[in-house]
């Protein structure tokens, strides 16, 4: 597996399909459950998270102020409070917290959780035999 200077890995490009650009990130055993990690691709950096076994591509670009929003240490919940101002655990290894300033987003649908108008775009993921395949 190539690295990049920063130490992440490189996927390789594929062959263009429906006339959209390919890559593969790496086999799925580089990506387990609750794993996730940036890889470069072409120019860009994607973090790729596999969550509860669901693999999700994000640009490692924080909306906020373009910090490395997928390099945080670790995929976490959140707590949220319900009518009665209880506290409540949601979203169990599903959030990602942005290492510049502190802004969750929720990993699946990109939202950001303390602003509605920021939502981080996402980009096609999928599986392919033992390949994880990055389409642009
Ligand atoms: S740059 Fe991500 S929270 Fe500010």
């Amino acid at each position: 597996m190539r690295k990049s200077a920063e130490g992440f890995r490189v996927a390789t490009e594929l062959e263009p399909e429906d006339g959209r650009k390919r890559y593969r990130a790496g086999a799925l055993a580089d990506f387990p459950e609750g794993h996730h990690e940036v890889v470069v691709v072409g120019a860009r950096q994607i973090g790729v998270f596999n969550i509860k076994g669901t693999l999700y591509a994000l640009p490692n670009i924080c909306p906020h102020q373009t910090g490395p929003v997928c390099e945080a240490k670790r995929v976490t919940g959140t707590l949220t409070a319900d009518g009665d101002h209880k506290p409540q655990w949601v979203y169990d290894n599903e959030v990602v917290q942005c290492p510049w300033h502190g802004l969750e987003y929720h990993v699946p649908t990109g939202q950001c959780l303390a602003y509605e108008h920021i939502k981080i775009r996402r980009y096609r993921v999928e599986v392919s035999g033992d390949d994880v395949i990055l389409r642009m």
